[in-house]
């Protein structure tokens, strides 16, 4: 139900130009020659393309989204400027397509606010970062808990508003899918979006080297 009504509102929204992101993850990413990375809602597939050029061919990217609209945008976008090292996958945040410990980087934008299960979401990012791979995710937390009557309406969440939890469970989230430490790199002011309150972020975490337990 929520996925139809988030593929509704991203299809029709992939051919025009307005700006779907929330934060600068893009620009505080910096991925290196060879690297593999993913951008999990990808939508048009801009910051994979750009991604594409920074790992070179020895590296590659992948772009995660459920928008039947968004994944052809972003194919034809990577066809148009020649792109080979990229492949866009059609699959849920919850259940990624991509193997344990495959990825240097994974990035977002303003996406994870609209998963139905964010603990799985965050679960798969700590499952297929390599050890020692980060992330960096610009999306928005609600500064109170978002009203029962809106938390399950499809239309507010693909709104990217009623999908949004507290900073807290937030932080919890991440702590429980095993990122010990966080770095807030940017974070807005509350400001008023549908009938909440949030405030939006730019926020940085690693996968441990070792599990601290003296195994490689
Ligand atoms: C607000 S747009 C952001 C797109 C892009 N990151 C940007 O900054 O331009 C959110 C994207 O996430 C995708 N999306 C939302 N929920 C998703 C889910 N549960 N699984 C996969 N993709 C999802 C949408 O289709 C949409 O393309």
């Amino acid at each position: 139900m929520e996925i139809k009504e988030i593929n509704n509102r991203y299809s029709e929204l992939a051919e025009s130009e307005c700006c779907l992101s929330c934060g600068g993850a893009i620009n505080y990413a910096e991925p290196k020659l060879g690297e593999v990375c993913v951008d999990l809602g990808s939508g048009r597939g801009t910051d994979v393309l750009r991604m594409a050029e920074s790992v070179g061919e020895t590296g590659y990217v992948y772009g995660i989204d459920i928008s039947d609209g968004m994944l052809e945008k972003a194919r034809k976008n990577a066809e148009k400027f020649k792109v080979k090292n990229v492949e866009f996958i059609r699959c849920e945040l919850e259940k990624l397509e991509l193997n344990d410990n495959q990825a240097d980087l994974v990035i977002s934008n303003c996406t994870l606010n609209h998963a139905d299960n964010k603990q799985a979401v965050w679960n798969e990012i700590y499952r297929i970062l390599k050890k020692g791979g980060r992330f960096i995710v610009s999306d928005i937390y609600a500064t109170k808990p978002i009203a029962e009557e809106y938390r399950t309406d499809p239309v507010a969440i693909a709104e990217c508003w009623a999908g949004a939890v507290t900073r807290s469970e937030y932080m919890q989230q991440l702590e429980k899918a095993g990122f010990a430490t966080i770095e807030i790199i940017e974070e807005s002011k509350p400001y008023a979006k549908g009938k909440a309150e949030v405030a939006s972020f730019t926020i940085a975490g690693k996968k441990a080297k070792s599990c601290g337990c003296g195994c490689k």
